[in-house]
């Protein structure tokens, strides 16, 4: 793999190896200095021409935690302003001299025309309405933590698919490893090729709850609408957000996961995140190894770092090789 930009390039055993290798990079964390040398002299770029909280902090700790050097380039302060053309900037900030570029933007395609223009690793943090694929795999992890090997199981996906990366990248990324999808929605917030999808579709909600492992709602991507997709949000609420009566139905050993970030009161209602099976946070927290696991897999060499055996007081001395 020299890039990540879709997770329609990579196989079912291909996401098995970076969930297999997760873990390791998860207790990396848990050290006392938490950094292993596995990239030192490194250096990674996030580019990021759109907001972002969880992508943009999580492959810098992510990145640190690898002993990368990082660019943040901020792209609002930057000559993007004085209008610098997409090329010229990523072709700036590789001659400095990087080993990999994060990007993300509004178009979709963006990170592919960046490996045609770089020598560097293209790592796709979000291109338009097509692909995150770095978040599928926080999302197929989180699955694989509260419910083991997704094959077999049903996952409802629910919301604003028409718009959504993640849920392009959730599709395939779930469906690869085995599960069904179910996508509920209005039929204005569902694709138009939808029937060349790999899913089943259900408009009412409240039928789709019924036999699931597990939901994960969308954001309503308002900033990607340029009409109005439904007829009132407080309308949207009420067919299709996650209420609390909602979560009953589904049942409480089922997990809830949302992207982020969460409209209260939109696709999720205010008291919902604070339910036990709501494993937002988790996504958050996986984040992190997992993007640790993905730009290792890219850009490192020799073994991931090895998990401590429990109770076995040589596991300091097991993991020291790969500790700073
Ligand atoms: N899930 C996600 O991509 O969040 P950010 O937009 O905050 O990065």
């Amino acid at each position: 793999m020299n890039h990540l930009l879709s997770i329609d390039d990579l196989t079912g055993d291909d996401i098995r190896e970076v969930l297999r290798i997760t873990p390791s990079f998860a207790e990396v964390a848990q050290r006392r200095i938490a950094k292993v040398p596995a990239l030192r002299g490194q250096t990674v770029a996030l580019l990021f021409y759109e907001d972002s909280t969880r992508t943009r902090l999580s492959f810098e700790v992510a990145a640190k935690r690898l002993s990368a050097d990082t660019l943040n380039v901020s792209v609002s302060s930057s000559s993007v302003n004085k209008g610098e053309s997409l090329r010229d900037t990523a072709e700036t900030i590789e001659a400095m001299g990087i080993d990999a570029v994060v990007v993300r933007h509004r178009s979709s395609g963006v990170p592919l025309q960046l490996t045609r223009w770089l020598d560097a690793a293209v790592l796709n943090a979000g291109d338009g309405w097509h692909q995150h694929p770095t978040q599928a795999l926080i999302d197929c992890h989180t699955l694989h933590q509260q419910l083991g090997d997704l094959s077999g199981s049903r996952i409802a996906i629910v919301g604003d698919i028409k718009h959504s990366r993640v849920a392009r990248s959730n599709v395939a990324a779930f469906t690869k490893l085995g599960a069904s999808v179910v996508l509920v929605a209005p039929p204005t917030l569902l694709p138009a090729a939808v029937s060349t999808w790999p899913v089943t579709v259900e408009t009412n909600m409240d039928a789709a709850m019924a036999s699931v492992d597990a939901v994960y709602l969308l954001r309503m991507q308002r900033e990607r609408q340029n009409s109005a997709f439904v007829p009132d949000l407080r309308e949207y609420a009420i067919r299709y957000g996650m209420t609390s009566a909602r979560a009953a139905l589904v049942g409480p050993d089922v997990p809830i996961l949302h992207p982020g970030p969460m409209n209260r009161g939109v696709e999720i209602a205010a008291a919902v995140p604070d339910l036990d099976q709501v494993v937002v946070i988790d996504q958050v927290r996986n984040g992190v190894a997992v993007r640790m696991a993905v730009l290792f897999l890219l850009l490192g060499s020799g073994p991931p770092p090895e998990l401590p055996i429990a109770s076995d007081p040589s596991s300091e001395a097991a993991t020291s090789a790969t500790s700073t």
